[in-house]
């Protein structure tokens, strides 16, 4: 389900990073908390899932900051075209990088970009009074987005143009002696988010604990590795057989259907789909262990089957 939402400001937050507010057409934007992020539809059918960055106190407006991956996906790219005026098809905000409540004070690692649902998250904890620290890894500060409100904020603290090994050791410092209560959330580029997870194990932090957001995994990680096995979508009224080796949503292509996707690497979320029958084999990042656990749905991008069956409400 999508709605419209006009682009009311843009402005850079650095040379790379551009920064847009967003307010629904038809009322207010929805309620949300820090960790949300709003799908965005754009030209060519690409869509796009950006964290929210907004504190408690600016609710009149989605913000999300944007940085240009000119060698990416053509999202970013296709982002940084748009301008005040323009109407974009948005999808419903969704949050799988929530807050844990309660517990001792978080601890908030990002790397670049990876700051927008962890500032959203350090000013919800400034706001209530609560103790809680913020570290940003950028490479300078031309390059460090909102350090105006980085300043301002208790807690925060930012780290420039480190490299291995002198960051391994400010993580590995900033880790060590984990309060007994307390959470970790780490949001950034892949190898920021494999050091800060692996320093983090190895300093004693329960995975429980340890909340992540990640943009995109290392294709190399994708694993498709297992037999064929037959999908039925139930709505399309069709069976297809998915080879050993492709997605299910290669096999869905192939056959003329044109399924929702994004990422295609099982960490956006917009392919999720409901498990009818049949047992999943959850290849992905998005879904939490009980999700998981449940085996009523299923990231089509990435997952496969444990059985030869599957049906899907598709
Ligand atoms: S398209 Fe992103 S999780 Fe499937």
């Amino acid at each position: 389900m999508t709605s419209r939402a006009r682009i009311v400001r843009v402005w850079e937050a650095t040379p790379e990073i551009r920064c847009f507010a967003l307010v629904p057409v038809d009322g207010p934007p929805a309620p949300f908390t820090p960790g949300a992020h709003l799908e965005v539809h754009l030209k060519g059918g690409l869509i796009r899932q950006y964290s929210l960055w907004n504190g408690p106190e600016d609710r009149d407006a989605y913000l999300i900051g944007v940085k240009r991956e000119a060698h990416g996906r053509g999202g970013s790219v296709a982002m940084h075209e748009l301008g005040v005026g323009d109407v974009l098809e948005i999808g419903v905000l969704r949050n799988n990088f929530e807050m844990a409540e309660g517990g001792g004070p978080p601890l908030l690692l990002a790397g670049g970009i990876g700051i927008t649902p962890l500032l959203s998250m350090a000013r919800q904890v400034a706001a209530r009074g609560q103790p809680g620290a913020l570290h940003l890894f950028a490479r300078s500060a031309p390059q460090t987005p909102f350090l105006d409100l980085l300043t301002a904020l208790p807690g925060a603290a930012v780290h420039l143009g480190l490299l291995p090994p002198a960051l391994d050791r400010v993580v590995r410092g900033l880790l060590a002696a984990p309060d007994p209560q307390g959470h970790l959330y780490i949001c950034g580029p892949g190898p920021f988010m494999d050091l800060v997870e692996r320093e983090a194990i190895l300093a004693g932090w329960p995975s429980s604990r340890v909340h992540l957001e990640r943009f995109s995994i290392d294709p190399s990680r994708l694993d498709q590795s297992g037999g064929e096995f037959e999908v039925v979508l139930k709505r399309t009224g069709k069976t297809l057989r998915v080879a050993e080796g492709q997605t299910i949503i290669a096999a869905m292509e192939e056959a003329g259907i044109t399924p929702m996707t994004s990422c295609e690497q099982g960490v956006c979320g917009t392919c999720l789909t409901t498990v009818l029958e049949g047992v999943p084999d959850h290849r992905d990042q998005y879904l939490n262990a009980s999700e998981k656990a449940l085996g009523t749905l299923i990231m089509p991008c990435v997952s496969r089957c444990k059985g030869a069956r599957l049906v899907l409400d598709l």
